[in-house]
């Protein structure tokens, strides 16, 4: 099979080292990849925003499937202009991937489906935002309706910060991510994230992880796109990955195919495990970065034919073998990540590759022969363990072999399952 993957990132560059071990793959492609990805696949300067620079690549080379990692060329429907070309994709379409897409509609698709959420409205102006949460109170939690990159978010524990963040988003702080806003209650609890294949009709339940979104240790500072991960999430017992699968996934499946739009692709829920049980924070249609590194490490099973299946409508052909070993990953980022940083700082040499042990590229290049830093997050130091203490252990090996002077991350990724005792 002849693939192409679309991404730069860390999640990427962990799909692509599990997919080159697939017996099925005979070549794969990357567009645009990054130094990592380029261990693995033949990098393609292609633009992605282009869906039909992207369908004619893909006819001229004979790909027989492509793999969306990212969100923004789902929400703007790459996978349905390749699709229509007839090509295997694995990803959902436009209308589907507005799980991620639009805060709102997922929210409407959980109140006429009835799946566990914070109660809420939508608004699309001030005045009667500001009136809602005078009436609910604090805490209370604002939302952009679209995809602002994680920082469309607001948990404000007073009133007066909520509707600055009202002032805020409708000011245009978002852009056209905030011309529409969800209000939302505050939920109380320790959040895990589940990953669920589904091709419209079928689900394949994956596995757990946590995320660590603060930049800071102990979970302060500003939030990010995610300082590190681990797999499975021990909060989330198999109860509570029976009831995630009934209680969210299931309902959720049925009822996009219901309103004609199936999803094909991976659900990643966002989840609080709450007094009452998981309620969803929110969706995203794609693999997590950092949290796919730890899914791959983990996954004993060929990945391609699972995805293959997923884009195929043949997920009940295909089961998932898991180690039972958990894996961790410690994200190293440009020193000033989130905020402003310095760009081409030089990397020098990376620990290598090992079984259970791998650093994983996310924002890097290579510029006159030199490894160098072109992003925020930029290395996943990941590795597996036989508890998450070893699993912490070496990973942070890894993150003390790697020489890079801008470079910082979080010393304690882990900290919840360790305090756990488990
Ligand atoms: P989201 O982008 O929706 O994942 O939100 C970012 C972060 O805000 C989540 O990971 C949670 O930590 C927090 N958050 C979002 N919604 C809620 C909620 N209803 N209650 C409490 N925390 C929330
Ligand atoms: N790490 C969170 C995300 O991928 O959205």
């Amino acid at each position: 099979m002849k693939v192409l993957l679309i991404g730069s990132g860390g999640r990427e560059h962990a799909l692509a080292w599990k997919i080159a071990q697939s017996p099925l793959l005979s070549k794969l492609y990357a567009a645009p990849g990054n130094p990592g990805i380029a261990d693995h696949a033949e990098l393609v300067a292609l633009d992605i925003d282009s869906h039909d620079a992207v369908v004619s690549f893909c006819k001229e080379n004979d790909i027989d499937f492509v793999v969306v990692g990212p969100e923004a060329p789902l929400v703007a429907g790459l996978a349905d202009s390749l699709r229509a070309a007839g090509i295997d994709t694995f990803g959902p379409s436009a209308a589907a991937a507005q799980l991620e897409g639009s805060k709102g509609f997922t929210k409407d698709v959980c109140a006429r489906f009835n799946i566990p959420t914070g109660a809420y409205q939508r608004f699309n102006n001030a005045p009667k935002a500001k009136a809602y949460i005078r009436a609910q109170g604090a805490p209370i939690v604002i939302k952009a309706d679209g995809l602002a990159a994680g920082k469309g978010v607001t948990v404000a524990m007073t009133v007066e910060e909520a509707l600055a963040a009202i002032d805020d988003c409708f000011e245009g702080a978002f852009g056209a991510a905030g011309a529409e806003v969800v209000v939302e209650a505050y939920l109380d609890g320790e959040e895990a994230s589940f990953f669920c294949l589904s091709d419209g009709k079928t689900l394949l339940p994956l596995a757990t992880a946590q995320d660590h979104k603060r930049v800071g240790d102990g979970d302060t500072g500003p939030n990010t796109g995610g300082m590190g991960a681990y797999s499975p999430a021990p909060v989330m017992t198999a109860e509570l990955v029976e009831r995630t699968m009934k209680e969210i996934i299931e309902p959720t499946m049925r009822g996009m195919a219901e309103m004609g739009m199936p999803f094909s692709g991976v659900f990643f829920a966002g989840l609080m495990i709450t007094a009452k049980g998981p309620e969803l924070i929110e969706y995203n249609v794609r693999f997590g970065d950092p949290e796919c590194q730890v899914l791959m490490m983990r996954l004993k099973s060929d990945l391609l034919p699972l995805l293959h299946a997923a884009a195929t409508g043949r997920l009940h052909e295909v089961t998932a073998e898991w180690h039972d070993d958990p894996a961790l990953t410690v994200v190293l980022a440009s020193k000033g990540y989130p905020g402003n940083y310095a760009k081409n700082t030089a990397i020098g040499t990376l620990p290598p590759e090992t079984t259970g042990a791998k650093v994983f590229h996310a924002g890097t290049a290579v510029k006159d022969g030199q490894l160098v830093a072109t992003g925020g997050r930029v290395l996943n130091a990941t590795a597996m363990g036989e508890d998450i203490a070893a699993a912490q252990t070496a990973a942070y090996k890894l993150v003390d072999g790697i020489s890079w002077d801008n470079g910082f991350c979080r010393r304690d990724i882990g900290w919840r399952a360790l305090a756990r005792g488990e």
